[in-house]
């Protein structure tokens, strides 16, 4: 079970950080970077398990969005953590595609590992559409409290 995290700021801000990245293959390492440094100094008695399991997280809906929406055709994705009433948040926004997230059935293949890995280790993912674009969220619970709610909710 993890240990409870308390993510100072939280409470003034809910938004960590924000970064959007050409929708590229080599984007992927650059999402991964941006959120180790984000949750690395931001995070005060530093929880490595959770932070590797939201980089994972980050890397594999950074890659969907490059791989399976318009993001790859020349478009653009962007990464946000969100800090809020004791969950952090990692949303990838991608611009759109005409197929929607969902956890593949068949399983062993060599594809369709993706979001079951993000199931796996978040304790709930989801997805919200505004206009084209889309954003493909995961939760994490850990300590700390903000005012304000949310208007995500799951597919
Ligand atoms: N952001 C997205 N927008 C639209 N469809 C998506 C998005 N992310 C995933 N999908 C759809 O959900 C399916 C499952 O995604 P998942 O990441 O589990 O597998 P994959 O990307 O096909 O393979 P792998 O992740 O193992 O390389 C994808 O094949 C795709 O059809
Ligand atoms: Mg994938």
């Amino acid at each position: 079970m993890r240990q409870k995290t308390w993510i100072p700021g939280a409470a003034r801000s809910p938004v960590l950080a924000a970064l959007t990245l050409p929708g590229v293959e080599r984007s992927v390492g650059h999402a991964r970077a941006f959120v180790t440094d984000t949750l690395v100094p931001d995070i005060l008695a530093a929880d490595g398990e959770l932070i590797d399991d939201v980089v994972l997280v980050v890397d594999e809906l950074v890659g969907n969005s490059i791989r399976h929406t318009r993001t790859g055709d020349g478009g653009k994705v962007t990464v946000v953590l969100v800090a809020c009433d004791g969950v952090l948040r990692p949303e990838v926004t991608d611009d759109g595609a005409d197929t929607r997230p969902h956890v593949l059935e068949e399983f062993g293949g060599e594809s369709g590992r993706g979001l079951r890995i993000v199931e796996a280790l978040s304790d709930k993912w989801g997805y919200r559409d505004s206009g084209r674009r889309r954003t493909v969220w995961a939760e994490f619970k850990v300590g700390g409290n903000c005012e304000g709610g949310t208007d995500t909710r799951r597919p």
